[in-house]
């Protein structure tokens, strides 16, 4: 994904866009630049590594100027160079641009560029649209604001794939243009200051009004104040937003990474993702942001989930929760397959949802566009307001979940569970579901915060299992049925945090192959909670057993068996088997962060990782 932060107004530029560039750095952290203009001269400083190296070297070599663009990086053309860091620029050395997606016709693009004399210093995507951009300004004679501008359009006109930019340019003092297509792009309104950034949380230090640009948008600001308009030249349709979190939300607070933060914050956030939603009189859900009636919810035969990492995990406890409490078929696929299958679903009676944290990541929404186009209503359950998947899609539920930083999604898994299960509960009972079923399900989701509390106790436990275990080669995880994703889900949080290899299968698929890797140094993850397939899972854990295998358990509180065969057991509290992966997957974010943090990784940065991926 990669950040953006540009700024103008009456302060020092430099400090703000570090400030912003620090609270994106979860968006990429391979380099970072940043770029001001003092009056007519243009000042770049770019690095390799963290925010802090820039940091650095801006202490070494400051920039003053009260307009300015940056960057954090995260590389898709070209290594991780400073040659390839942004802001980029042109032939012209007097333009400056950042940019946050990707140029797919990028080589035809830079052939013709040096066909007309142009030199590239680095080997991305973005450095063609600088080149492009100065290029036409320069071919078209007009100067100031408006040649700027049409510059900007003619280059786009040209482009073709995803893009959130910001450009100044040394011949148009003052002035800070941003444009987007396919790449989020919010802008700030301060009290004559003016912020553009791939995302709110580098806005709200300064204000709580903003704007959502629309795809193709085109914005300018300066001293005259703002502009949004179309990059076909018409008034954009935009509204001024108010920010819904504070600063104090977007902080580590207490906590020493983001991680844990997110994983305590959990009672509330599955809390908000109830709060408002439950029927007690009518035994059900209550989902006005599908934008359904009843009579249209019923006609649904075939539900579709999709999503991308964590939240297609979300997908797959969803399907089982569909299937067993609103009895309707389901299928999760991952967006990445899902947008390129030939979907048989009927149009008129399926209904697809795309599961996304971020309502961003290029996959999901390529799946839900192409969902749209074959005529399929698209729901989508997403935790950024205004974010693509919200505005693109037919009516969804918001997570509420509240900012999520760690790159390991944490609360959000939780949250999209909850809200599957609420999902659910609303399909169920326009069908076989009964009033006093329905009521169960309610009583059960309205005692899940407290019981997510008592989860989050066993942290200590964790803490110690993991220093035990840290040094593993790798791990098996494995579950069944409603816990079969969570093995899933617990295999990837702690890959993606300790980058120890691991991976999660259904229990029963042990002995179909997987069972030649059990060993003394290998420890096997079973989520085993009293449930349907407990006896099936204690045979399971009976084989590893057998050959020597060390066996972590997930199970429930009192359950004396499982106490007696596994190794190491971690007690979650009682509950039914449809509520069982929200807590059992608590104990899989500790551990996986626990061993992150014993074997001294960057939990909330993890290598080559970026909190959502807007390329393909
Ligand atoms: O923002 P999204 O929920 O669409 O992101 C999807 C995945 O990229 C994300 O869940 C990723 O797998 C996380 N790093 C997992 O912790």
């Amino acid at each position: 994904m990669c950040g953006i932060v540009a700024y103008v107004g009456g302060a020092a530029a430099a400090p703000v866009l570090v400030e912003g560039l620090r609270r994106l750095e979860y968006r990429g952290y391979d380099s970072a630049g940043i770029a001001t203009l003092t009056g007519r001269t243009l000042n770049i400083r770019k690095t390799i590594g963290y925010i802090s190296s820039l940091q650095s070297l801006l202490v070494q070599h400051p920039i003053a100027g009260t307009i300015g663009i940056s960057h954090t990086r995260w590389a898709t053309h070209g290594a991780v160079t400073i040659q390839n860091a942004h802001p980029h620029s042109d032939h012209s050395g007097r333009l400056a641009l950042v940019h946050n997606g990707v140029i797919e016709n990028y080589h035809e693009l830079r052939g013709d560029l040096i066909e007309k004399g142009e030199t590239f210093y680095s080997s991305t995507d973005t450095e063609v649209m600088a080149h492009l951009i100065g290029y036409f300004f320069g071919k078209n004679g007009k100067q100031g604001k408006i040649g700027l501008m049409e510059a900007i359009r003619q280059a786009l006109g040209q482009v073709v794939g995803t893009y959130g930019i910001a450009v100044i340019h040394a011949d148009v003092p003052g002035v800070l243009m941003g444009a987007r297509h396919g790449s989020s792009l919010v802008l700030g309104v301060g009290n004559g200051e003016y912020l553009l950034a791939s995302d709110t949380s580098a806005i709200v230090p300064y204000t709580h009004e903003a704007i959502y640009l629309n795809d193709r948008d085109i914005v300018c600001l300066g001293e005259g104040g703002f502009e949004v308009n179309t990059l076909t030249g018409l008034g954009s349709d935009y509204r001024i937003t108010k920010i819904d979190f504070t600063i104090e939300d977007i902080s580590k607070a207490e906590y020493p990474h983001y991680m844990l933060k997110e994983i305590f914050e959990q009672p509330a956030s599955v809390s908000n993702a109830i709060r408002g939603r439950l029927s007690l009189e009518e035994a059900t859900a209550k989902l006005g942001g599908l934008e359904a009636s009843n009579i249209e919810l019923r006609a649904v035969e075939h539900l579709i989930l999709s999503g991308c990492g964590t939240a297609f995990h979300a997908g797959l406890v969803g399907k089982y929760l569909i299937e067993s409490l609103a009895h309707i078929p389901a299928e999760c696929e991952f967006a990445s397959e899902l947008r390129y299958r030939s979907l048989l679903a009927t149009p008129s009676t399926t209904f697809v949802f795309v599961i996304s944290q971020s309502g961003e990541t290029a996959d999901t929404l390529a799946a839900l566009r192409e969902s749209r186009r074959k005529g399929y209503r698209t729901l989508g359950i997403c935790n950024y307001v205004a974010s693509t998947v919200a505005r693109e899609s037919d009516g969804g539920v918001y997570m509420h979940a509240g900012v999520e930083i760690g790159v390991a999604a944490t609360k959000s898994f939780t949250s999209q569970l909850t809200i599957l299960t609420l999902i659910s509960l609303l399909f169920g009972r326009i069908r076989r579901l009964s009033h006093t079923d329905g009521l169960r399900i309610i009583a059960e989701l309205e005692k899940l915060p407290e019981k997510i509390s008592q989860t989050l106790e066993l942290h200590e436990q964790v803490r110690r299992i993991a220093c035990k275990y840290a040094h593993a080669k790798s791990f098996l995880f494995l579950g069944r049925q409603f816990n079969y994703p969570i093995a899933l889900e617990g295999a990837l949080k702690l890959t993606e945090t300790s980058y120890i290899a691991a991976s999660g299968h259904p229990s029963a698929e042990l002995k179909h192959g997987i069972i030649a890797l059990v060993a003394p140094e290998i420890p096997s993850v079973f989520i085993a909670p009293e449930d349907s397939v407990l006896e099936k899972n204690l045979n399971n854990i009976q084989e590893v057993k057998a050959r020597n295998g060390p066996v972590i358990a997930i199970g429930t509180e009192g359950n004396k068996s499982l106490a007696r065969i596994a190794d190491d057991v971690l007690f979650i509290p009682e509950a039914p088997e449809y509520i069982s992966p929200i807590l059992a997957v608590i104990p899989l974010q500790l551990l996986a962060y626990y061993i992150a943090v014993e074997l001294g990784h960057d939990v909330d940065k993890p290598r080559n990782l970026a909190k959502s991926v807007t390329v393909e």
